[in-house]
């Protein structure tokens, strides 16, 4: 199972030199998504960090942050049965929000939840497409930590590992589906 789903995802995500800017190399994620089978088994193994050894569910939601993580977050927390919760950019949520401010390359930027998205005490996932600096991340870590939720863990498409977003990630259980 494992071995397929690698072939396909490395031939289904897309290197573009130079976008958005010169010298990134974009990883581009949508052969993947209009490929049904691929997309499928990518859910479905995405869904799996937020389940035990018995297959049951053990988070309460799952978080996916604008924008790629929305469009593979909430089909996970479809397949695990659990609410999903969107963390958005700054000014797009329409309620009390948390916010978190995090240092980009150049400036910064501010991630958003509504206070009330996660509940004290429910266990979290987050998921997204890629695990660069960890910045997204860990920002989403703190947004849930202000409303007393708890991640449970992270799962993402891919992991860049000549960037330290493991390192942010700390000790919570990671499940990157390929890393580059
Ligand atoms: C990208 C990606 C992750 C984040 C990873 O999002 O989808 O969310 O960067 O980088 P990090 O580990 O260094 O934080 P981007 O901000 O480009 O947003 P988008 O999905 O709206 O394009």
């Amino acid at each position: 199972e494992g071995r397929p789903l690698l072939t396909a995802l490395e031939s289904l995500i897309w290197d573009v030199p130079d976008y958005p800017s010169p010298g990134i190399l974009f990883k581009d994620i949508t052969p993947l998504l209009a490929d049904h089978d691929t997309f499928t088994a990518t859910v479905q193994a995405l869904a799996d960090a937020g389940r035990d050894g018995s297959g049951a569910t053990v988070v309460d939601k799952v978080l996916g942050m604008e924008a790629r993580g929305f469009i593979l977050a909430a089909p996970v927390a479809l397949a695990l049965g659990a609410g999903f919760v969107p963390v958005r950019k700054a000014g797009k949520l329409p309620r009390e929000t948390h916010a978190v401010s995090y240092a980009l390359e150049y400036g910064e930027a501010t991630l958003e939840i509504h206070t009330d998205a996660v509940a004290p005490g429910e266990r979290v996932l987050l998921v997204d497409d890629v695990l660069a600096t960890g910045g997204t991340i860990d920002a989403t870590r703190q947004l849930v930590e202000a409303c007393g939720g708890t991640v449970a863990g992270v799962a993402v498409l891919m992991e860049l590992s000549a960037l330290p977003g493991r390192a942010a990630v700390g000790a919570l259980p990671l499940t990157a589906l390929m890393t580059v």
